[in-house]
């Protein structure tokens, strides 16, 4: 298999709405690559040798940030995982000079998770580096939803004419956020099917159809994401877990209402029981989570290579 070619030309990759269908179609390209690459496991390690990543995770993280970490120790690349609890923002530093000395250390990459909307695009301002917005605030979540993206390709071969239902709490989620703009982008019909009160306002595209009901919205669906309810951006409880089940609550059953040959994913931690049934999240089959995790080391490698491998 011959490395694809690409003429990406991004120096961040912050949200899905800066990148074209070529650049979407270029990252896939060379995510699939390297899931190949790794499963044969190829030695990779020349691809980013000598460069060296922060991570800056502003907010908890635990399969976004080792998977960032496997791509690119898998490429060759070194990762200083920043402890930001024992920073100097806790000793009264700002925020602004606290990214202006990181970025005066030069590193190769920041890949940057924050509690606070637009903070990875700032951090791409005052940075001389790549900066990877690995989830702000519930706004964009891009590797994600290429990774997502991914997972739908390698099933289905394709993005363009597929129906993708997204599940949950829409309004508090960046996952649904990037996924519904890349989704769009791409060609696929998106529907978002949530309780009225976790329902954005605005939506990124005209084109995504709006259900409250589970069973009309996921008729005829190709792929189901689901999302959790996001109850660290909630200022109270929006919604019980055991009502949420019953409505939005999705079980080998209720699956049934979608195409018999339906997928379904969820950027995790996924809820058992309250989003998702034991029968369908035990079902490799039919829940996909563990081929995304897989896949998105070779997302994120992708992107790494893209952004910071040698030209
Ligand atoms: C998501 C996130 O952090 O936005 N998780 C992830 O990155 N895999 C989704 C979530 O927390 O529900």
């Amino acid at each position: 298999m011959t490395k694809p070619s690409s003429n990406f030309d991004h120096d961040h990759l912050i949200s899905i709405a800066d990148l074209s269908i070529n650049d979407i179609t270029t990252i896939l390209d060379l995510a699939a690559y390297y899931a190949a690459k790794l499963e044969a496991k190829a030695d990779l390690s020349n691809v980013l040798k000598n460069k060296v990543f922060l991570t800056l995770f502003f907010e908890d993280s635990t399969r976004t940030l080792t998977s960032f970490e496997m791509a690119a120790k898998r490429l060759g690349g070194q990762v200083i995982n920043l402890n930001l609890k024992t920073s100097s923002l806790n000793k009264g530093e700002t925020f602004h000079d606290t990214i202006t000395t990181l970025n005066a250390m030069h590193p190769d990459g920041m890949i940057v998770r924050h509690s606070e909307f637009g903070a990875p695009k700032v951090i791409s301002t005052m940075s001389d580096c790549p900066v990877i917005n690995a989830g702000d605030s519930w706004n964009e979540h891009p590797t994600q939803a290429l990774l997502d993206a991914l997972a739908m390709r390698n099933h289905f071969g394709k993005l363009e004419g597929l129906t993708v239902a997204i599940i949950g709490d829409i309004a508090h989620s960046r996952v649904a956020s990037s996924n519904m703009k890349l989704l769009t982008k791409m060609g696929a019909s998106v529907r978002i099917i949530a309780p009225p009160i976790l329902m954005p306002e605005k939506l990124p595209s005209e084109n995504i159809e709006k259900f409250t009901d589970l069973k009309s919205g996921i008729k005829g669906a190709d792929v189901i994401i689901t999302i959790r309810p996001q109850k660290e951006r909630m200022q109270s409880a929006l919604i019980e877990d055991n009502t949420y089940f019953d409505d939005y609550g999705l079980s080998k059953e209720k699956l049934g209402w979608a195409k018999e040959s339906a997928i379904v994913l969820d950027p995790g931690p996924f809820l058992r029981n309250v989003q998702i049934s034991d029968d369908l999240a035990d079902d490799t089959k039919q829940f996909h989570y563990l081929k995304q995790v897989s896949g998105g080391v070779a997302t994120r490698m992708a992107v790494l290579d893209l952004l910071a491998g040698k030209k």
